[in-house]
């Protein structure tokens, strides 16, 4: 990937990985890179005087705080509603109403809803930039940025063939709406498609030339580059049957990883429950833990940028 010194312009609010180009992509892989290196130093007081609201009205571990290891990092600070039993949505406020007044208190909001599109939603009423940490069903583009940012770290992407195998819930499983949408921006790049008939990758982020699965074969298995293995998500499921059908179609043993090429990465935006054994974790392989550290220089070039800093 060619690093550049553009600065994106599209970004205030991240919402899409569709309002991103690959000069964007670019642009924000080498902020990230930064971030590493002041991270490495300790951190920065470059977003003093900034305080982050994160509204988190879906469950989260490592999206929420990293975003506010982020902000700490940057020296920054933090506010947090993460429990919607103690907020005002759980007496009947609506969205539009939340989002103005905690734009009010603070400069930038990371915000994760349980309905797709409530995002772009959020940020129609925001006075300050909306960071989407997963809308619902719909996307999740700052979890996609730190899973392409591990990507470069392993792989060229762009400048040669790379074949990109995605495993699991592809229905429901909104990092992988969001990182297809992200890989397609570079050449070279076949995706594959691994999943039950009834959780495959939704048509809206199909295209004519991915190759689509019901089994993980020992071809597909053998010959990708990065396996993006996801969990199946059982809390979206309509029908709890279905979700019982299908929860352990994928479970990946230490021998399917040892059979994955010695460069290849197997890559899960976590919380894993039993697709990944954790006699995985030790080979050469596993990139999952990896890929989660990378959210914090990602989230910090990220909430850098939004603020125009
Ligand atoms: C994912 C999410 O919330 O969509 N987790 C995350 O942000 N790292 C994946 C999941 O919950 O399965």
């Amino acid at each position: 990937m060619t690093v550049s010194t553009h600065t994106p312009t599209s970004m205030h609010h991240v919402l899409s990985a569709d309002q991103f180009s690959s000069t964007d992509l670019a642009h924000i892989m080498q902020r990230a890179a930064e971030m590493e290196t002041i991270l490495q130093q300790g951190g920065s007081t470059m977003c003093q005087g900034n305080i982050l609201g994160t509204l988190f009205y879906e469950p989260s571990t490592r999206t929420r705080l990293s975003f506010e290891t982020a902000m700490l990092r940057l020296g920054g600070s933090v506010i947090t509603e993460s429990d919607v039993t103690f907020s005002s949505q759980s007496k009947g406020e609506v969205i539009e109403d939340t989002i103005r007044i905690v734009g009010g208190y603070t400069d930038i909001i990371a915000l994760r809803t349980k309905n797709k599109g409530e995002a772009k939603l959020a940020a129609h009423y925001s006075p300050v930039p909306i960071l989407n940490g997963g809308d619902g069903s719909g996307e999740h583009p700052t979890q996609s940025l730190l899973d392409l940012y591990t990507i470069v770290k392993h792989h060229k992407i762009g400048e040669r063939n790379l074949n990109v195998a995605f495993v699991g819930d592809l229905k429901y499983g909104r990092t992988v709406h969001s990182l297809a949408k992200i890989l397609r921006k570079f050449e070279g790049v076949t995706l594959q498609f691994v999943a039950p008939e009834t959780i495959q990758m939704p048509d809206d982020y199909r295209e004519d030339s991915d190759q689509v699965f019901t089994e993980l074969n020992p071809e597909v298995l053998t010959t990708a580059d990065v396996i993006y293995d996801t969990r199946m998500q059982k809390e979206r499921f309509e029908d709890i049957e279905l979700f019982n059908r299908v929860k352990n179609a994928f479970i990946f043993t230490p021998e399917m990883v040892a059979s994955m090429k010695p460069d290849a990465i197997l890559m899960h935006p976590l919380p894993r429950v039993n697709e990944i054994m954790q006699r995985v974790d030790a080979l050469p392989q596993a990139k999952y833990f990896e890929q989660a550290i990378n959210g914090v220089p990602v989230r910090m070039a990220l909430i850098a940028e939004s603020l125009g800093l």
